[in-house]
């Protein structure tokens, strides 16, 4: 369930990173290159490993460790790169959002280290 939704979603905010790089191509406007890029490879790539990884190990993708670690990382991929294109468009009065969101990412990461040496071996 929780792997279905991070793959999901993992699509969707893929397809929002490639459209805007499609409009900061068109406008030549590259400022939010590090949004995109992070929108990309932490919301769009890592989001589907790691789904894809609860769906070859069931075991796994049915812990409650996972179901915590997929709304963290679902939570942190959202507003890590939201928070970067408000900074980088608004100023830094906006820090706090990309500072949460990045910490928020590294704790999903951290619990997908448990997850992945408790069954990795399955
Ligand atoms: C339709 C698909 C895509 C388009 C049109 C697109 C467009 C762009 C553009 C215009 C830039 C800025 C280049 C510059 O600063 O000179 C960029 C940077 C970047 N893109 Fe994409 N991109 C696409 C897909 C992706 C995907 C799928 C990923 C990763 C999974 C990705 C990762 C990156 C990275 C890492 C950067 C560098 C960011 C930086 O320098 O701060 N892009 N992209």
């Amino acid at each position: 369930m929780i792997a279905s939704l991070m793959m999901c979603l993992s699509v969707v905010l893929l397809l929002i990173g490639m459209l805007g790089g499609i409009v900061m191509g068109i406008q030549e406007n590259f400022v939010l290159a590090p949004a995109h890029a992070h929108l990309n490879l932490v919301g769009g790539v890592l989001l589907f490993l790691f789904g894809l990884y609860y769906r070859l190990i069931p075991a796994a993708g049915r812990s409650t460790l996972a179901k915590a670690q997929g709304w963290l990382h679902m939570t942190g991929a959202i507003l890590f790169p939201a928070g970067v294109a408000l900074v980088v468009l608004k100023g830094t009065a906006f820090l706090i959002a990309p500072v949460l969101g990045s910490l928020i990412v590294v704790a999903a990461m951290a619990l997908f280290v448990v997850i992945v040496f408790r069954t990795a071996q399955a």
